[in-house]
């Protein structure tokens, strides 16, 4: 086959760009532990050595590290007086820890398929499945942490009230359930909100649920929650209000199961709320930024879980509207609708 330059050297310039992000979410990552960016936020332009002793570190690193923050654009270089800064707009991105845009906890997400390459390799080459509590510890913590900044932006204020009569319901004192609830900031998020309610956390990864209870405990609205280990096929039923999944459904082997469950689990008038990672239906509407980040993590992690518990139904992270619609239809519910979405997240919604 004929090679065409210009296509080569496109290809090139985009691998390496990816190469050099790969490096660059390493020093994210550093950034984020040693508080060099937060030694920066709101400080205007500062000398390599200011910014290492406002964050206790080294210079020499520290001056290394602020010239590959520069390159990347992360913080601006005064060549003038040999000064960084970090713009207002980064420091959302990079320092406030309480940003629904901060992103440095999801570099754990990476840095985990690296640690767990050999057994993602041996797992494509049988099909046999992972399940979530055999990765290493930096995945179920960076997917926390990602997630409660997602939640903390969007579920009180936006996804909760795009539902059909539940916010009322929860003001007044609705009985909760957060399946596959993980380390359940979204449970204590919902919780603050609504004292006059009960909810109960549920997910069969037993230190995520140990996390959750040390959340718990840490918050003054920890009371009104109760975290049990417990399948999204097991939880006890209560006929609760509301039942929630978080970016879980498409982890589960038989998600149609989990599906029925919810149906005998929920009062007459109840709602599930369904949060998955946003896709469209189609695979090539979903070739972006987005779609590659959720179909990577599909390959290694989501298809890898739902095949370790018998997956009968490994829907993927990128599953769509059309296929959840589909398991919850042959589950019993009779309304299915997206209720709202954001760039990362379909909100949807099912009653019986
Ligand atoms: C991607 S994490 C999401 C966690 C949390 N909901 C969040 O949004 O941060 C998926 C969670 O689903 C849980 N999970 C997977 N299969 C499950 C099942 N069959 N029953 C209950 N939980 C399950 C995993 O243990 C994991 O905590």
């Amino acid at each position: 086959m004929p090679i065409d330059q210009q296509a080569l050297d496109e290809f090139l310039a985009r691998a390496v760009n990816d190469l050099s992000a790969s490096y660059g979410g390493v020093m994210v990552s550093l950034g984020h532990r040693l508080g060099l960016y937060k030694a920066m936020a709101g400080a205007g332009p500062l000398s390599a050595r200011e910014v290492a002793q406002r964050a206790g570190c080294a210079e020499r690193y520290v001056r290394e590290w602020l010239n590959s923050q520069a390159a990347a654009g992360y913080v601006r270089y005064h060549a003038a007086g040999e000064t960084y800064e970090l713009p207002p707009e980064q420091a959302l991105v990079l320092a406030d820890e309480d940003s629904p845009l901060f992103l440095p906890p999801a570099w754990n997400v990476p840095a985990s398929l690296w640690f767990d390459e050999e057994k993602v390799a041996g797992a494509f080459r049988t099909g046999a499945g992972i399940s979530w509590g055999d990765r290493h510890e930096r995945l179920s913590c960076g997917v926390a942490a990602f997630y409660r900044n997602c939640y903390r932006g969007s579920l009180i204020r936006q996804w909760l009230p795009s539902l059909s009569g539940v916010l009322e319901k929860l003001e007044q004192g609705a009985t909760v359930a957060d399946v596959g609830c993980g380390h359940g900031h979204s449970t204590l998020l919902m919780a603050a909100a609504f004292p006059h309610s009960r909810f109960w956390g549920f997910d069969s990864h037993e230190d995520s649920i140990v996390a959750a209870r040390n959340h718990a405990g840490a918050s003054p609205s920890g009371a009104s929650v109760t975290f049990e280990v417990a399948t999204a096929r097991s939880y006890p039923v209560r006929k609760y209000d509301l039942i929630c999944f978080f970016d879980c459904l498409h982890d589960m082997g038989d998600p149609v199961a989990a599906a029925e469950h919810a149906a005998t689990a929920l009062a007459e008038d109840g709602t599930v709320m369904l949060v998955e990672p946003f896709a469209n239906d189609r695979v090539e509407d979903n070739l972006t930024p987005v779609g590659r980040l959720y179909y990577s993590a599909s390959a290694a992690i989501c298809c890898a879980h739902s095949l370790s518990e018998d997956g009968r139904m490994a829907l993927g992270a990128q599953a769509g509207e059309a296929r959840l619609r589909a398991v919850f239809r042959k589950a019993g519910f009779r309304t299915f609708r997206r209720a709202t979405r954001t760039p990362f997240n379909l909100v949807l919604e099912a009653k019986l």
